[in-house]
């Protein structure tokens, strides 16, 4: 991907956030698993996750937030023209999320579709949201990233029930003609990852079966160690790239907020970028990884909490399972009480 100079560019307008009311700690884990608060914090930097209940899901939880939105933004949900949802976790496998969240919030004149590129999912469907923006076809377009990650978590595997939660985050683009919004953006795909970040059955190689359910092939399967060195060099290395190629350096970088996979991964990358504590979004001890939700919450508290005001530089970077990864940069075009 060539960085290019744009016209028009697609702003971060408005924003809203859902995460369920359940915590689940690492304390109640102990108690199912064999593992220990220190371990969790320690590896992953993790104490809590919220878990949805109820028989609530991704499409409850992406509306929730999507709606959340419109009130910030003080619009109805017939101004939408698309809505992209990013998951791994959609309701079912067809039809698609996005269309029942586009029922559930009455978004009466928009199409739309699901996108699944795992952890790097709302990355990856906001620099496609952004392409509707700049080409100047459409006005408003609403990127989700919502993840149920405890339908899928096997919660006697303690290897990966520790790691994942459940939430959801949206953001509407909107153009802008003052340089706010997209500037760049790096992208990756490699497909030969794919064997070590999975859920194997369910889909048309291997359709549910008594089989499949005997031998767990519809929960997470992740090799820990191989995804976490890929992760470390993949977002390390992407999140530098981007941030040579617009001459971002320390303190240029207002803020940094990495998919929250493991802290020490967000570690790595923010050495890489030599940032300060204080310039990297870290809230996966209360959230741990929510998949797609992760990126668009952290910049929903960024705003909220004043990290993140009207022209600031943002720099975003995820690596999920595929393998995908990408960074983009932000040149962030909203305060809260806007
Ligand atoms: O967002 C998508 C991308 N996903 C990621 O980026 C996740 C990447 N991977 C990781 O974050 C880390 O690899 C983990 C947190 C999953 C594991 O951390 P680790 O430092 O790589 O631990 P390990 O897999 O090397 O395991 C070390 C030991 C093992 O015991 P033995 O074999 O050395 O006796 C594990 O069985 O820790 C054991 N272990 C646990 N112990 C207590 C694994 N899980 C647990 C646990 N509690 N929950």
């Amino acid at each position: 991907m060539t960085k290019i100079n744009k016209t028009i560019t697609a702003n971060i307008s408005a924003l809203g956030m859902y995460v369920p009311d359940k915590i689940l700690s690492n304390f109640d884990l102990e108690k199912m698993v064999d593992t220990k608060d220190e371990w969790i914090q320690e590896r992953t930097g993790i104490k809590e996750r919220r878990i949805t209940t109820d028989g609530q899901a991704t499409v409850d939880m992406a509306s929730r937030a999507a709606e959340r939105l419109l009130q910030t933004r003080n619009i109805s949900a017939e101004e939408i023209d698309i809505i992209i949802l990013a998951t791994v976790t959609p309701d079912m496998m067809f039809p698609c999320s996005a269309s029942q969240v586009q029922d559930k919030i009455g978004a009466t004149n928009a199409w739309g579709f699901d996108l699944s590129a795992g952890c790097s999912g709302f990355l990856f469907a906001l620099q496609t949201g952004a392409q509707f923006i700049e080409s100047g076809t459409h006005k408003k377009v609403m990127v989700i990233g919502a993840d149920t990650m405890s339908s899928i978590v096997d919660y006697t595997d303690r290897n990966t029930c520790i790691l994942f939660g459940d939430g959801a985050g949206a953001v509407l683009l909107e153009p802008s003609t003052n340089g706010f919004g997209l500037i760049d953006s790096k992208m990756k795909l490699d497909g030969s990852g794919g064997k070590f970040l999975k859920m194997p059955a369910g889909g048309s190689l291997n359709p549910p079966s008594h089989e499949t359910i005997d031998k767990k092939m519809h929960y997470i399967y992740q090799d820990g160690k191989t995804v976490f060195k890929f992760a470390v060099k993949g977002m390390a290395d992407i999140s530098y790239e981007i941030a040579q190629r617009n001459n971002l350096q320390g303190d240029d970088i207002k803020l940094f907020i990495p998919h929250q996979a493991n802290k020490r991964i967000i570690d790595a990358a923010a050495r890489r970028l030599k940032l300060k504590e204080e310039q990297v979004l870290s809230n996966i001890d209360r959230y741990a990884n929510t998949t797609a939700a992760t990126i668009p919450i952290g910049m929903v508290e960024a705003t909220k909490n004043g990290r993140l005001k009207k022209g600031d530089n943002l720099i975003i970077s995820a690596f999920g399972t595929g393998f995908t990864w990408g960074a983009t940069y932000i040149k962030w075009g909203l305060t809260f009480d806007e």
